[in-house]
């Protein structure tokens, strides 16, 4: 279906001269319309008639969202580090498919981060203030306008894609101000003094601002949003909590339909974890990885289009995105038939005893590095036991030889994003000492590819990692995903249970 029973796409790619353009949604191209306000042509009787008859739906009295203090605060700290200047933090705008059909939209983090809201192509302008501070405005799309028919006949009327909060509604919503979003490259354009703006998600705002800004100071302020999360409010916290509980129980459908995903493939448990995301959160936080069997030694396998045999090993890595976006990242590794081989279950206890170190190394205080290290150590310390590695662990871990094995880093900042705060710098990341608030994954892994001869031949082809998401507190940490078990003895008896 596409706009005026088919007759033409979203764009209007037609010509006639008697259109004349009207602005569209900031970053799309614009509705086009006939003079007489309507586009496509319509009778004046049916102009008439779609105008009027329409309740007052406007809702009065709204409470904030439950984060409007959080994101305040969060914008505060960011009118503190820029002082001055003109801070534009762009939502994004709808990704294309194919013709009129676009991906599904997804706020950029930052501007989630700082509002709270997740409208497609709104814009959050913090203006400097004369006697110090900034004021915040959120420039949004607003209702679609009646008069000129643009709910009924554009793709991004209200008609077609469902009802918008109006200005006033959003006020009371975000807290914060808000104006009509097709003013705001206006708007930009004219305003004088420092700007800085978060690039990549709207390209009309940055070309109406592209003789004003520099790549190196757009840079600082992306680098300051991400550190910005490095250390999660309560708000983020029990976000985090519900990705996870949701997780867990999308772990579970997956146990319980294991028998038909032997039957189809790893497409159905990649289903099957997307329904639980779906209807509990918002969607998965990153594409589900569904490895069976050999599969599960490609760190990132989301083709998930292979069989699930009992007897071979499941790599489950996935995580529900909550509404409000906070996303779990966690990995279990799940004999298909509910028990492990004696050569499955030697390496999975291994790569657990590494976890178990990792995780031990995560308190306030801590090096960020620690818990890498100590999961590493465990590993090569499994790797020179059973003669895969020769010479000392200090000489392997010098050397990094497990690295052929292990593969990657063993963890990472969680939160909006599933790799969140990717642009800290390394001395506020990597280097960084660990506080309560931060949030991360303590995920090892052994991986033998199935053409690894350097390894005896029943080794290969397995994989196993083990993810779980780790808040650190005052005390030291909590796994917020410590409902999935993870000893081997402990996985069997789960999925025991699960399929009865
Ligand atoms: N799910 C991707 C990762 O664990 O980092
Ligand atoms: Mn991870
Ligand atoms: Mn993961």
């Amino acid at each position: 279906m596409t706009e005026a029973d088919g007759q033409r796409g979203t764009n209007g790619e037609e010509q006639d001269t008697a259109e004349a353009e009207a602005t569209g949604a900031a970053g799309d191209k614009p509705v086009k319309q006939r003079k007489n306000g309507l586009y496509p042509a319509v009778s004046d009787e049916l102009a008439a008639v779609m105008k009027s008859g329409w309740a007052d739906t406007e809702r009065r009295g709204l409470e904030p969202i439950p984060q409007a203090r959080h994101t305040a605060a969060r914008r505060a700290a960011v009118s503190a580090r820029f002082p001055g200047e003109r801070i534009v933090v762009p939502a994004g705008n709808l990704r294309r498919r194919s013709n009129d059909t676009d991906y599904p939209f997804r706020a950029a983090t930052e501007y989630a981060h700082l509002t709270g809201d997740q409208t497609q192509d709104a814009v959050l302008v913090l203006e400097p203030l004369a006697e110090g501070g900034h004021e915040a405005t959120a420039y949004l799309l607003p209702r679609s306008d009646r008069e000129n028919g643009e709910f009924w006949l554009h793709g991004q009327g209200e008609l077609w894609v469902g009802r918008r909060n109006s200005l006033a509604e959003a006020e009371q919503l975000l807290g914060l101000p808000c104006r009509d979003v097709r003013t705001v490259t206006d708007v930009l354009r004219e305003a004088t003094g420092p700007v800085r703006v978060v690039r990549g998600h709207n390209a009309g705002v940055e070309a109406a601002l592209a003789d004003k800004v520099t790549a190196e100071r757009d840079a600082e302020l992306t680098v300051f949003l991400s550190e910005l999360r490095l250390v999660k409010d309560d708000f983020e916290i029990a976000e985090l909590e519900r990705a996870c509980a949701s997780t867990a129980r999308g772990f579970e459908d997956v146990v319980k339909v294991l028998d038909r995903a032997e039957a189809t493939s790893e497409r159905y448990i990649e289903g099957t974890f997307f329904l639980r995301a779906r209807v509990e959160g918002n969607d998965v936080g990153y594409g589900s990885i569904c490895a069976s069997g050999p599969h599960a030694t490609t760190l990132h396998w989301v083709r998930n289009d292979g069989p699930v045999r009992s007897g071979d090993l499941l790599l489950l890595d996935a995580g529900v995105e909550t509404r409000h976006l906070y996303t779990a990242d966690v990995t279990r590794t799940l004999p298909v038939s509910g028990r492990f081989t004696p050569l499955q279950r030697k390496i999975y206890d291994a790569v657990h005893a590494a976890q178990e170190a990792g995780i031990a190394a995560v308190k306030p205080g801590a090096a960020y590095r620690d818990f890498h290290d100590a999961a590493q150590r465990v590993l090569a310390e499994h790797l020179v036991a059973w003669g895969l590695l020769e010479g000392t662990v200090e000489r392997v871990l010098e050397l990094g030889l497990q690295r052929r094995w292990t593969l990657h880093g063993t963890g990472h900042m969680l939160g909006i994003d599933v790799h969140d705060c990717a642009h800290a710098r390394i001395e506020a990341y990597v280097d960084c000492t660990l506080e309560p608030g931060m949030v991360l994954t303590v995920e090892p892994g052994l991986y033998f590819q199935a053409d690894d001869v350097t390894v005896p031949e029943e080794y290969r082809g397995i994989g196993v990692r083990i993810e779980d998401d780790i808040l650190v507190t005052a005390e030291g940490h909590r796994n917020l995903s410590a409902a999935l078990p993870r000893a081997s003895a402990e996985v069997e008896s789960w999925m025991a249970a699960l399929r009865g």
